[in-house]
């Protein structure tokens, strides 16, 4: 029996998570499997109360789980960053989840801001390294608050670090059978230290003559991504221009209430969350899309090897969204965080 930890988090991450637990509960129901669930309270809430982060004892609790589903950190309350750093990056860090997945597939043409495309064109994954880059903290600042401060962030790679994300994401490419065509994104025209991946792309790729080898720089990749998204099938980058590129890609395929991700260490307990953040300002008003979460708890169900009730899932959400029941996934689509989960339920056999 899976176990796994829920993280709900902050702002209008507990309203997302409670209907992921639904979809999570009738799955069960028409499945058989059994979830074993711990919850735990870190987050804003739980920081303000008790001064405690995320203590080391939880993440040992949290290395014998199967999966976690979270929902989102982040709070106007606390100064930006320290919950983020202390738990996202906690998670993603201490338990080694070097490889950030986000699929991004249009279910339906009229998610898509983009003219005349369909769900044919748009249908990718984007493999963000997630353990390294420029999310480290290394670096600081030297006379801060002076005319003359200095401050600097350093973006580290490493051979290993970048040896695993990109043979997983070539692993990806040749057994999601598409295209068999792996992007690396970068900017190692202007970061020169960024040859380490163009090096490293090419020798591990050599291995795989079944997938072609394409090559984009960041700034070009964010045009095609708009203009022929088509072009890509799975690509592989960096932490921080993963982050940034698959907002874009959120974006394309009907908005943040909709993407979803896993932060995943193969064969170790991998996080699962929607990719949007806690947004204060809709908090408590039940009025976001819970689709991402329920997209995330279906990445979660096919990594913990219960293919069935993944794609089960997956049929009840292209479903639900190509059911017409559905208008939008935006805040002011007028429909309740719980209205969303009843079509998706509906749809669900
Ligand atoms: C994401 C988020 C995080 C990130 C933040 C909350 C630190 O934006 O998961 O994309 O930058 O990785
Ligand atoms: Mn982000």
């Amino acid at each position: 029996m899976p176990n796994i930890a829920i993280i709900p988090g902050d702002g209008v991450g507990s309203e997302v998570v409670n209907e992921a637990l639904r979809v999570m509960r009738r799955v069960s129901e028409l499945d058989g499997v059994q979830f074993e669930t711990v919850s735990y309270p870190f987050g804003a809430d739980h920081y303000l109360k008790t001064g405690e982060l995320m203590p080391e004892s939880v993440f040992d609790e949290l290395r014998q789980m199967d999966a976690i589903l979270l929902g989102a950190i982040g709070d106007p309350r606390v100064e930006t960053g320290v919950l983020e750093r202390a738990i996202v990056g906690g998670v993603r860090w201490k338990l080694d989840m070097y490889i950030n997945l986000r699929p991004i597939k249009l279910y339906a043409e009229y998610l898509t801001p983009l003219k005349n495309k369909t769900p044919a064109d748009i249908d990718m994954i984007f493999v963000r390294e997630n353990t390294e880059g420029l999310y480290l903290g290394l670096g600081g600042n030297f006379k801060e608050g002076t005319p003359d401060e200095v401050a600097i962030q350093e973006m580290v790679m490493t051979r290993k670090g970048v040896e695993r994300v990109v043979r997983y994401a070539f692993e990806l490419t040749r057994q999601r059978n598409r295209r068999k065509k792996l992007t690396l994104v970068d900017k190692a025209n202007a970061l020169r230290a960024q040859d380490l991946w163009t090096r490293t792309f090419e020798e591990v790729g050599s291995e795989y003559n079944d997938v072609d080898r394409d090559h984009a720089f960041i700034d070009a990749a964010c045009m095609w991504m708009v203009k022929n998204p088509e072009w890509f099938d799975v690509a592989v980058t960096s932490n921080m221009m993963g982050d940034i590129i698959t907002d874009l890609g959120a974006a394309i395929q009907g908005g943040l209430g909709l993407a979803a991700s896993g932060n995943i260490h193969p064969g170790k307990v991998s996080m699962f969350e929607p990719i949007h953040g806690s947004a204060p300002k809709h908090a408590g008003r039940g009025v976001v899309s819970p689709i991402a979460t329920i997209s995330a708890v279906e990445m979660m169900l096919d990594y913990l090897g219960i293919e069935q009730s993944a794609a089960r899932v997956d049929r009840a959400l292209a479903a639900a969204l190509t059911s017409g029941e559905i208008k939008s996934l935006a805040t002011s689509s007028g429909m309740k965080t719980s209205e969303y989960t009843d079509v998706v339920l509906r749809h669900i056999e």
